[in-house]
């Protein structure tokens, strides 16, 4: 449907948990995640409604994120059942990879098309440092088992920190010249252990701007070419000959908001109409309550959609891990 801005809004990214076996510097700000007790979160039937009543209003586009949504047992069960409502275009996953191996054929067979994979690093301790306590190893497996299922998008998302990974770039683009998959470079928005540079010290956030120029130092890149199946903020480029193509994502320094399709829904029952902004749409309470009606649902998810705002301000309230990235 069009929101009061004109753009099609046709995307819903569902967080399906808070929970993640990993707790990665960019997405938790403190030590610990952000849980909220089991009850509060959304039964998987919640979300298979609420799915259903987006479906209603156009929403085609599904991708299941978290914390990590391969912790929660019934996910692919739940990504199946949502597959089989009427006008389901594309089911997608993110994930970080740990748990993935021995899930691809469940995944594959439940209909899910694309899988955006976190890989930060490829030196292992800095990957358990930057994650606290990932395994490198484990994520390359999955990775590789997505692959050979031959079935999937692969999109391996790496957020590129000054100072941390930043002397990766060249290693992660490699990755595309010989796999079909897609590596992206994504701008460190401020959250988690963000914190702005000082004097002599710049921002820990890279432009992709910069990224580019460290990009064209080492290989031929080819710009503006069309990419992979997706429907995200990502601008698409090529190292020339290669199998795989290189996406940049541009949150902070090129903001996409005038093209943004896509509304959330937290695993807590809120819909988020903007990932950087703290207006919440609470569904659950309601939803358990004398008052539900379906019809209302479907009110209730349009007007998160007319209340989108136009741009995105940051606010710092949730963690990433709580609303998925
Ligand atoms: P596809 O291209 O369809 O694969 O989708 P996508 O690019 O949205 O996938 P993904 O979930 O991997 O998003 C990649 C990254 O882009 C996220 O992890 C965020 O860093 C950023 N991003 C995605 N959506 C938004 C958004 O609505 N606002 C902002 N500021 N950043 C976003
Ligand atoms: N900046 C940019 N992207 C982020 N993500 C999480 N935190 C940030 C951040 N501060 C995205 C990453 C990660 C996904 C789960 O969410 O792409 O892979």
């Amino acid at each position: 449907m069009k929101d009061s801005f004109g753009r099609n809004v046709h995307s819903m990214r569902i967080s399906v948990t808070d929970r993640c076996n990993m707790r990665c510097d960019y997405c938790v700000s403190g030590d610990k995640l952000q849980l909220r007790p089991a009850q509060e979160l959304l039964s998987l039937e919640e979300i298979e409604t609420i799915v259903r009543a987006a479906g209603t209003l156009g929403f085609d586009t599904f991708r299941f994120t978290g914390g990590e949504p391969l912790v929660r047992e019934g996910v692919p069960g739940l990504i199946e059942r949502v597959g089989a409502l009427p006008g389901i275009r594309k089911l997608s996953l993110s994930t970080n990879g740990s748990l993935l191996a021995r899930h691809v054929d469940q995944l594959a067979d439940a209909g899910v098309t694309g899988l955006n994979i976190s890989l930060d690093s490829l030196v292992t301790e800095r990957f358990r440092r930057i994650t606290r306590g990932g395994n490198l190893a484990r994520v390359l497996e999955g990775i590789g088992a997505a692959l050979r299922k031959d079935r999937f998008t692969v999109k391996l998302n790496a957020v590129i920190v000054r100072g941390i990974n930043d002397d990766e770039l060249d290693e992660l683009a490699s990755l595309t010249l010989n796999q079909p998959l897609t590596v992206r470079f994504i701008e460190y928005m401020p959250f988690g252990a963000w914190r702005a540079g000082g004097e002599n010290e710049p921002d820990p956030t890279i432009s992709t701007q910069e990224m580019m120029q460290v990009l064209e130092r080492r290989f031929d890149v080819e710009e503006n070419v069309s990419g992979p199946v997706g429907e995200g903020p990502a601008r698409y480029v090529k190292i020339k000959g290669a199998e795989g193509f290189i996406g940049l994502i541009s949150p902070v320094y090129q903001p996409f908001c005038e093209r943004c399709n896509r509304i959330r829904l937290t695993s807590d029952g809120h819909i988020k109409s903007c990932l950087l902004q703290d207006d919440r749409f609470a569904l659950r309470d309601w939803m358990r309550g004398p008052e539900y009606s379906y019809s209302e649902l479907v009110m209730r998810v349009r007007d998160a959609v007319l209340l989108k705002p136009r741009e995105h301000s940051y606010s710092r309230g949730l963690d990433m891990s709580t609303v998925g990235g």
